[in-house]
């Protein structure tokens, strides 16, 4: 069997944790590849809304298998709090959540050194969530990190403590932060214990032997291409890759086992923290796309930053993931429009061109737009692409012929079922 891939195109919230809620019926396994406390993915039904942060969005699936990848980072107080808030969901899901054993640890200076490096930033800040992933990753890649795994190893708080003192003589090299670090490391050690019980796994071979069996697979995706380390708008990104290539490395899959991948798209762009949005639109325009979509970070609770979609963004990050199908969210945040901007071309010294300059930071770029006429009505309830309004369709047909890929889900709200299949 392959494995299925769904994750986001623009800069993240694109509506990745309802797809694959939505979806995971169809799937046996759903696992997160990348990624960690920074995600913020939301679930709606029965009229209830869940924000999960590290659990794969299958969790709430009856019988459906969850795993957390090897190229997750967790960090042991968000995982407790979550498995918490699922538990009193009603949800059982001792059997049914696994944990790779190479997945690294966020341990508390983690997050103090994100903190740090943040505030000694000043104006230059990422606007990072603060969930310690730039820290752990660099320890991951720099060869110090601690996993999963070691917390059942006999010499585990000897690693912790030797870890820490590295991280308290970096943090010499910043100005203080207020972080109650004895406090932190209290809870940590707390919920460290209690994750003890919980299923480890090889991720790898797990993964490899249930292909071969014949299950069906779904990678659940963090973030979105936008902020990827390597592609995304650099440095302002996140510190892993987002893109396709990451559900290999993530999850120890080959790439011919890659199958169909699902980019997701909102029907316009947001953005939470700093960085470059050609197309965001600083005023009133924006504010009634934050306002009408509701655009206010799951984890964070920070107003997003919001603009037009985005055609040469999407086709740049349609190439580098290899996209088969889009799924196009929160078109109905678009429902009351008399015109539905979107951008065509960059205009970059004058010339027009298709393609996203090296240095999104340093380069003005001026987004040349088109309209599609809008449809005014509201999609409530309509589940059947043919009743779509006909400016709606034509909308859809006009991104499809822009951007190559076929768009096969339509999202036209928050709650579960409110989806048009094509
Ligand atoms: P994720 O990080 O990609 O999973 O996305 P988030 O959960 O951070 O943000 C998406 C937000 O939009 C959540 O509040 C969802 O409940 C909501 N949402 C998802 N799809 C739709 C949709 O089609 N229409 C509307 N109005 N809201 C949606
Ligand atoms: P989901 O999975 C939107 C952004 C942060 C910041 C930058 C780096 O919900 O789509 P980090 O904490 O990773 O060091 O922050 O990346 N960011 C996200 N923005 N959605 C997310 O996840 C994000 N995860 C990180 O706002 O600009
Ligand atoms: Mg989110």
């Amino acid at each position: 069997m392959k494995i299925d891939v769904i994750l986001g195109l623009q800069w993240g919230d694109e509506g990745k944790g309802k797809i694959v809620d939505f979806l995971a019926t169809r799937y046996d396994i759903v696992a997160r590849f990348q990624g960690g406390p920074n995600a913020g993915h939301t679930l709606k039904f029965d009229g209830k809304k869940y924000v999960l942060h590290t659990i794969p969005s299958g969790i709430f699936r009856e019988s459906l298998i969850n795993l957390i990848g090897n190229g997750v980072v967790i960090d042991p107080i968000t995982l407790v709090k979550e498995l918490k808030s699922v538990e009193d969901a009603g949800v059982e899901y001792r059997h049914r959540l696994l944990i790779s054993r190479k997945a690294h640890l966020i341990l508390p200076t983690h997050r103090y050194l994100d903190l740090a490096s943040e505030s000694a930033k000043g104006k230059e800040k990422i606007g990072s969530t603060l969930k310690g992933i730039g820290p752990t990753y660099m320890d991951k890649t720099g060869r110090n990190g601690l996993r999963f795994g070691d917390i059942q190893s006999p010499n585990f708080l000897q690693k912790y403590e030797a870890l820490k003192a590295k991280h308290l003589t970096l943090l010499n090299l910043y100005p203080e932060v207020a972080f109650d670090l004895e406090q932190e490391e209290a809870r940590w050690m707390a919920c460290v214990e209690s994750l003890r019980e919980l299923q480890q796994v090889d991720g790898e071979y797990y993964l490899n032997q249930a292909l071969d069996s014949g299950k069906r697979v779904l990678a659940e995706g963090a973030q979105g291409a936008m902020l990827d380390i390597d592609f995304g708008t650099y440095p302002y990104v996140t510190s892993s890759n987002t893109v396709t290539a990451g559900v290999c490395s993530g999850l120890g899959v080959a790439p011919q086992r890659i199958g169909e991948v699902i980019g997701i798209a909102k029907a316009y762009c947001t953005r939470v923290g700093a960085g470059p949005f050609p197309t965001e639109q600083d005023n009133e325009t924006g504010e009634f796309l934050r306002k009408e979509g509701g655009e206010f970070g799951a984890t964070t609770g920070r107003p997003r930053r919001c603009g037009w979609l985005d055609v040469p963004q999407l086709r740049y990050t349609i190439m580098l993931n290899g996209v088969t199908q889009i799924a196009l969210t929160k078109i109905d945040v678009l429902n009351s429009l008399a015109e539905v901007p979107y951008a065509v071309n960059y205009r970059v010294d004058g010339v027009e061109t298709g393609q996203v300059p090296y240095d999104l930071c340093d380069t003005d770029v001026a987004p040349a737009y088109e309209t599609a006429p809008g449809w005014q009505q509201s999609l409530d309830g309509i589940t059947d692409y043919e009743k779509m309004p006909a400016e709606a369709r034509h909308y859809i047909g006009l991104l499809e012929t822009a951007l190559g890929v076929r768009i096969s889900i339509i999202s036209t709200g928050p709650e579960r079922q409110e989806l048009v299949l094509r």
